[in-house]
């Protein structure tokens, strides 16, 4: 989010009783950039599209209900997360199950209730066949690794020679040919190639390179596309819209567009990374160098032990909103956890701040606080939303009673 907007949007906040003094730390919402992020998605889409936006990137029951009411669904990565979408009003037929470690339990309840699984494995494919039975409603999706090889980060790539889900499209194409024919709900192919580290022509590549070979597959109706656009974190990034994707997309694969094949997304990190900001209050300013924030590796796991790969822009503002307009100073900026490598940066260009300043961390709004740990306690803080005018509350800050019964 750009600086200017994110002051007015703090600035917006301090007109209202929204925030109180215990919040030393919150996180901020752009709602209508959420929405235009939506439009984005659904605009560049077939009509038809089933837009499962991954529940990881951002699991507030707020955001499901809006995604629902906006007639998108939920890509969800275990059983809980399912539950948190049905919960907030997604229907079943708009949520998608991945994960590699379904159980019989929970293959069964998605049966049960129609909703869309895609296979990891063919152990599971069996597993999930033993459990079918009579049913004529349900369908399921197979996940295919594609094997291009690994994008720049290592660890949300998986597209490799081995990786840890999916089936390998190299090794196994005769294995995926008899599975669908012998399974009449198998009715899907699955790509999701990495995310973040990978660019569109990776993107591109893969899916292409999965489609070509499995679109003649008896009985394919569906063919989801999985997420993994990549969104910018830093300056010398490439920003990518969903128009330019999908453009690139239907050059490679005119097909794909027919209309013959339902297509399926699951985009998390391009819809809300960049709608959202955090702001921590400055605690210290220890011997004038290094800041001490309210928010650290409980919220920015990522950032804190693999830096290189996850960065996020930090600007700083007066109590009241206001620019500091001092000289930039280089500070090391350390969250508040208790262990060494609690660090948001370990050197940043800052204007000159004092105690009590806010320190603004960018693009917040997916993989953050959905990956808070819980190492030393603190409570999770408050989730604001700003639209036009209007302030919302979308998540309380956790209270002690949260806090105790997440431990009892
Ligand atoms: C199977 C699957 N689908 C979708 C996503 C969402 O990816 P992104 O948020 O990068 O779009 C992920 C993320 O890891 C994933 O593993």
């Amino acid at each position: 989010m750009e600086n200017s907007r994110a002051q007015e949007l703090i600035k917006s906040l301090h007109n209202t009783d929204i925030l109180s003094e215990e919040d030393s730390a919150y996180i901020v919402y752009d709602l209508d950039l959420v929405q235009t992020r939506y439009s984005e998605l659904k605009d560049a889409f077939p009509a038809d599209t089933l837009h499962g936006i991954a529940v990881k990137a951002c699991p507030l029951p707020y955001f499901l209900k809006l995604q629902a009411d906006r007639g998108l669904g939920a890509e969800a990565a275990s059983i809980e997360e399912v539950q948190i979408a049905l919960a907030s009003g997604v229907p079943a037929e708009r949520v998608i199950f991945d994960g590699p470690a379904k159980t019989r339990a929970e293959i069964q309840f998605c049966i049960d209730k129609s909703i869309y699984i895609n296979i990891d494995s063919f152990e599971e494919l069996e597993r999930v066949n033993s459990l079918v039975g009579a049913n004529t409603h349900f369908k399921a999706g197979l996940r295919i690794n594609p094997q291009i090889g690994n994008g720049k980060i290592g660890d949300t790539s998986v597209a490799g020679k081995r990786s840890k889900f999916g089936v390998n499209l190299d090794d196994y194409m005769d294995r995926i040919n008899k599975a669908f024919e012998d399974y009449s709900w198998l009715v899907g192919v699955h790509v999701h190639i990495g995310s973040q580290g990978m660019s569109v022509d990776d993107l591109v590549n893969g899916t292409s390179k999965v489609f070509e070979k499995t679109k003649n597959l008896t009985g394919l109706e569906r063919f989801d596309l999985g997420g993994g656009l990549p969104v910018v974190n830093r300056e010398d990034d490439l920003k990518v819209g969903f128009k330019t994707y999908t453009d690139a997309l239907a050059k490679a694969m005119p097909e794909l567009f027919s209309g013959k094949f339902k297509l399926l997304t699951e985009f998390g990190r391009r819809i809300y990374s960049d709608t959202a900001i955090a702001i921590s209050n400055i605690e210290y300013v220890k011997e004038g160098h290094q800041i001490v924030a309210h928010l650290g590796a409980d919220m920015f796991l990522r950032r804190a032990y693999k830096p290189n790969d996850w960065y996020h822009q930090m600007s700083v503002l007066t109590c009241n909103g206001e620019q500091v307009t001092n000289d930039s100073q280089t500070y090391s900026v350390a969250g508040p956890l208790c262990f060494g490598g609690d660090f948001l940066s370990r050197e940043v260009s800052l204007p000159k701040v004092e105690e009590g300043d806010l320190l603004l961390i960018h693009d917040v709004g997916a993989y953050t606080l959905s990956m808070w740990s819980r190492h030393c306690s603190r409570f999770t803080p408050k989730v604001v939303g700003i639209s036009g005018d209007n302030t919302y509350l979308l998540k309380k800050r956790e209270s002690l009673e949260q806090l105790i019964q997440f431990w009892s």
